[in-house]
């Protein structure tokens, strides 16, 4: 979708829909606008018919025949002192689900002024591009939908290039993090993702290492193998960078965990547990994968970055993981499997060993890790856990400024008796209560002192069952803005 900012007037403007946004106070004054493109007294009177107020998620379509435009959307924003960055996103989500059937151009005009420029259009032209997303691939007869494929932010001073420049790039990462994760088991392997992210580095210019199952053992990676040991696919530790041309002047490093399917291993996931969802279990790794696509054309400067994932299956064979094993991560140090379902902190165990290795100032991990955490905070809210205020800072400013929502949660030190092994240094799941810390706490045990580190887990966020604002039903790519806005320090 190519994303065009301008300061034509209306009369002057041509496409063939047209979405402005409207608050309550004072509607007949906002739609002069509209003075030339049709009658304002019969609008006004129509509005009136329908009840339109511009409350918010208040919503009329005005179709022409043979006219440029063809649509005109007018989208109730709710109270002016009321309007938020999110009243905006989720207006430019109904004006883009509605502008469905047509071609071409659509045109948003929002009351902009109220906010900052470049962040107001970022969020809306985000929105108007991802809420419309669509996967095809799987249908053997595939029917697209008509979609503009152009998008002009009308009333957006032409100053703010550079920000709109970056919405191309972050949108692609958010869709390729979403086919990444909509892709079935038996297409998406740990290989089809080491590919992938091969594919992406070589576009963008990026380094790659595939470490293949004999460099994991060299490094005595025995938490990650030990998951990967019962399935027939091999495992893939992909490691991608982004380096700046000069100037360093900031390293960091973000994991993902990529189980591409999660049968839970000999505890094995029974009833309720959604076994048949568990391809999403590599939604952290799709996310890191988009990130790094959407980065590595963003080219920021001052950062190095580092993408990492431990990608395999939690499968039963009869080679697999018993329930009761020791294993040894590539940090010494010895871990009780009581519960072969809590695999994702196995993996990335040795991958945050590998992360701290390379001495980066901050780690950030992703991970479906625990129905714990979608328990406590539902579907729409990503649990963060973190062991340094400024980097918990940056990041709630990063998903803030996209709408990814995060809620900060303790690293409850007591509870981590609740990991106490009679045998080894450590088990990997404590008791049912507090789940989602103990898992957390867990992590803790692999990073090395004086490293910020960040937690995010993303079991609830990364999929939906319905169309929940700018996510289409199916993959979210949650994860992929913040990480991006993040990493690049747009917005911070
Ligand atoms: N992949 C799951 C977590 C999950 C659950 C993600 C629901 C998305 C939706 C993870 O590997 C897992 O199975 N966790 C267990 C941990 C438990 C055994 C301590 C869980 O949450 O039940
Ligand atoms: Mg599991
Ligand atoms: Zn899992």
């Amino acid at each position: 979708m190519k994303i065009t900012v301008t300061q034509k007037n209306l009369s002057e403007w041509s496409g063939q829909v047209l979405a402005i946004g409207l608050v309550e106070e004072n509607i007949e004054n906002q739609l002069k606008k509209l003075n030339g493109l049709c009658d304002l007294e019969s609008l006004f009177n129509y509005l009136k018919s329908k009840d339109f107020s511009a409350k918010s998620g208040e919503m009329v379509k005005l179709e022409f025949l043979n006219s440029s435009p063809e649509k005109i959307i007018l989208i109730g924003l709710g109270k002016s002192e009321e309007l938020s960055i999110n009243d905006l996103r989720e207006g430019a989500c109904l004006a883009s689900r509605s502008s469905i059937g047509s071609t071409g151009k659509i045109g948003v005009l929002f009351p902009w002024q109220t906010f900052e420029f470049d962040i107001a259009a970022q969020a809306v032209a985000e929105s108007i591009r991802l809420s419309i997303f669509k996967d095809l691939r799987f249908s053997s007869d595939p029917k697209p939908s008509k979609s503009p494929q152009e998008l002009d932010l009308i009333g957006i001073p032409e100053d703010t290039t550079d920000f709109i420049s970056n919405i191309d790039p972050i949108c692609s990462g958010v869709e390729l993090a979403r086919k990444l994760v909509g892709a079935p088991p038996n297409d998406l392997t740990p290989s089809k993702l080491a590919s992938t992210a091969k594919e992406v580095a070589k576009k963008f210019q990026l380094e790659c290492k595939i470490l293949e199952r004999a460099d994991c053992e060299k490094l005595g990676m025995g938490a990650y193998l030990a998951v990967d040991q019962g399935s027939d696919l091999e495992p893939k530790f992909i490691h991608l960078i982004y380096k700046p041309k000069t100037n360093i002047k900031r390293r960091i490093a973000v994991i993902g965990k990529g189980l591409t399917f999660d049968s839970g291993g000999y505890n094995l996931k029974v009833g309720a547990s959604q076994i048949e969802m568990m391809k999403y279990d590599m939604g952290g790794s799709a996310s890191i994968i988009g990130a790094a696509r959407a980065i590595g054309e963003i080219a920021p400067i001052g950062t190095e970055i580092h993408f990492i994932v431990a990608s395999c299956e939690n499968m039963v064979n009869g080679s697999a993981v018993h329930p009761g094993d020791i294993v040894k991560a590539s940090n010494g140090k010895t871990i009780e499997i009581n519960n072969t379902d809590a695999e994702g902190r196995l993996t990335l165990a040795d991958a945050l060993v590998y992360a701290c290795k390379l001495k980066p100032d901050s780690i950030v991990d992703l991970a479906t890790l625990t129905g714990a955490c979608v328990i406590a905070l539902g579907e729409e809210i990503a649990g963060l856990w973190v062991n340094d205020d400024e980097l918990a800072q940056e990041l709630e400013q990063a998903s803030s400024l996209c709408g990814e929502k995060l809620w900060r949660m303790p690293l409850q030190k007591s509870y981590k008796k609740g990991l106490k092994s009679m045998l080894a240094d450590i088990k990997n799941t404590g008791p049912r209560a507090g789940g989602s810390i103990t898992a957390a706490l867990f992590l803790t045990e692999f990073i090395e002192k004086g490293i910020s580190w960040a937690h995010i887990d993303i079991a609830g966020t990364c999929w939906t069952d319905k169309d929940r604002g700018i996510d289409p039903a199916g993959a979210t790519g949650f994860g992929v803005r913040t990480l991006v806005n993040w990493a690049c320090k747009i917005g911070i």
